[in-house]
């Protein structure tokens, strides 16, 4: 079973506002694990373990969530484990499609990491790139608001991109003079609100869907060509997708089109799976279980990318 329970009340301060975001994990945590154990048909005395999103985000949701974690391992003496936010996005591939994915090229595209990895086995990690400015989802998300479209970004730009023409306003494509797999999406950022400030007239809804097509295309573009270099670069025969941004349409065609044409083979979850969730949570914490690695109870939140994907070994 899966429930999420999502707080649209960020969408009129144009983000999440982190206070909010604690107090609603605090009130709704409870119910929310009662609901999935009910959908399942199972109590807490059918559960092997506790995986929680231990870091990056937001330290007061990660805080209630690590503490209620520690609170349902400690009162039913099992296993608790600490999970990466990210390394669950990338189990998130291995839901619907078990097959070991390995070795791999796996693109991370969400709302706080654009990362393309190479993992040669289950839970080794070699960095290949990175973002050097925002997120992709990031980008989505400020060029919504600069169009005041709402929050969050990525879904709006893609609904109002579909009667428009990629073709009609050729933003800048960042590539990296030293030949690196990064990715930077401020310039683009800027070359959005420059293409805006210079009009006059308010945005009539031809201009808005061919703005945000192009600004689309744009995101999409970088990102299958830096896939690319990276398939060529480490000479993987697969590559997984995973976060919130691997929900869009065009990015998903254009990946598929690549998988394609270099005869490699993509694993891309179904849209609910691509977005924030605890199913890709349990996934990896139940490959680090059944290794035997478990977190202590010292494990705390970790704000910051610094946390490693590998729980505190108990
Ligand atoms: O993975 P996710 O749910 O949360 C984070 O870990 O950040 O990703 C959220 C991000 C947001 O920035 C949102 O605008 C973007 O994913 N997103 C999309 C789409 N759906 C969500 N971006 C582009 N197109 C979409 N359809
Ligand atoms: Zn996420």
């Amino acid at each position: 079973s899966m429930r999420i329970s999502s707080q649209m009340e960020h969408g009129e301060y144009g983000g999440v506002v982190p206070e909010l975001a604690s107090r609603a994990h605090l009130s709704l945590l409870l119910p929310v694990i009662d609901g999935a154990l009910g959908d399942a048909g199972m109590t807490l005395d059918d559960v092997d373990g506790i995986a929680v999103t231990a870091g990056p985000g937001l330290v007061g949701s990660l805080l209630v969530g690590v503490s209620a974690a520690k609170g349902l391992a400690l009162a039913r003496d099992i296993p608790l484990i600490g999970v990466h936010h990210i390394e669950g996005h990338i189990y998130a591939n291995m839901i619907e499609d078990p097959v070991p994915p390995f070795p791999s090229v796996v693109l991370v595209v969400s709302g706080g990491h654009t990362e393309l990895v190479l993992m040669r086995g289950p839970l080794e990690y070699t960095m290949l790139g990175r973002t050097r400015d925002d997120a992709a989802g990031e980008a989505f998300d400020k060029i919504a608001k600069a169009l005041n479209l709402g929050y969050p970004g990525g879904p709006v730009i893609e609904r109002a991109a579909e009667s428009g023409n990629p073709r009609a306003i050729r933003f800048p494509r960042a590539v990296m003079k030293d030949g690196s797999l990064d990715f930077s999406f401020s310039g683009l950022k800027t070359a959005v609100i420059m293409e805006l400030r210079r009009r006059t007239d308010p945005l009539g809804s031809r201009d808005l869907a061919d703005l945000a097509s192009s600004f689309q295309e744009a995101v999409v573009d970088m990102i299958t060509s830096r896939v690319e270099s990276a398939l060529k670069h480490t000479g993987a025969a697969r590559f997984v997708v995973s976060g919130g941004v691997a929900c869009n349409s065009r990015l998903r065609e254009k990946l598929t089109g690549l998988a394609r044409e270099m005869d490699v083979r993509i694993f891309l979850p179904s849209p609910s799976l691509c977005t924030d969730n605890a199913a890709m949570v349990a996934v990896t914490g139940s490959l680090y279980l059944r290794r035997g690695i478990t977190s202590a109870y010292d494990l705390n939140a970790y704000p910051s990318e610094a946390f490693q994907p590998r729980p505190h070994t108990r």
